[in-house]
């Protein structure tokens, strides 16, 4: 990825972070995710009273965007990237990884803070190694639905 568009999937991870919805753990999370058709795409966390059924950045940017996607690529993940506050950053939770997979089998993984420090660039493979996705029910990966 370049350096500049780097730059503004990080940009639009922060700004999404500021409408993040956290009263309970006060742990605002912004992603963005840049599909293969090269649009970005921001979400925040949003928690609830009923904690189990927060829900976290990474996913309500994807889901955001899947349901919004007219065709393949604009659902297919190329990068995302992961902000917070400070120098203790957050990598995507388990659920996330997973959700990451079904549609960014080799998305690139960014993690940055709100200053625009990189702390770690990684991909998905290394953070969901063998991981279980659409090819194992038969579904061509294109990941287009249907
Ligand atoms: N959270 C995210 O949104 N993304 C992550 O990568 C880690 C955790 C949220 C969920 C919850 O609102 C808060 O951070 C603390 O777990």
């Amino acid at each position: 990825m370049q350096p500049e568009q780097e730059r503004e999937l990080i940009a639009v991870a922060t700004e999404a972070r500021t409408r993040a919805y956290v009263p309970y753990s006060h742990y605002a999370v912004g992603a963005a995710i840049l599909t293969a058709d090269g649009q970005i795409h921001g979400g925040c966390n949003i928690e609830n009273a009923s904690y189990g059924l927060t829900s976290c950045a990474e996913r309500n940017a994807i889901f955001a965007l899947v349901g919004a996607a007219a065709d393949p690529n604009a659902r297919r993940i190329q990068a995302v990237a992961v902000v917070t506050a400070g120098d203790d950053p957050a990598t995507p939770c388990g659920a996330c990884r997973q959700v990451i997979r079904e549609f960014g089998k080799d998305a690139a993984i960014i993690i940055a803070n709100t200053d625009g420090k990189v702390f770690l660039r990684t991909t998905l493979e290394a953070l969901l190694p063998h991981s279980f996705g659409p090819e194992q029910l038969g579904s061509p990966n294109d990941n287009a639905g249907g």
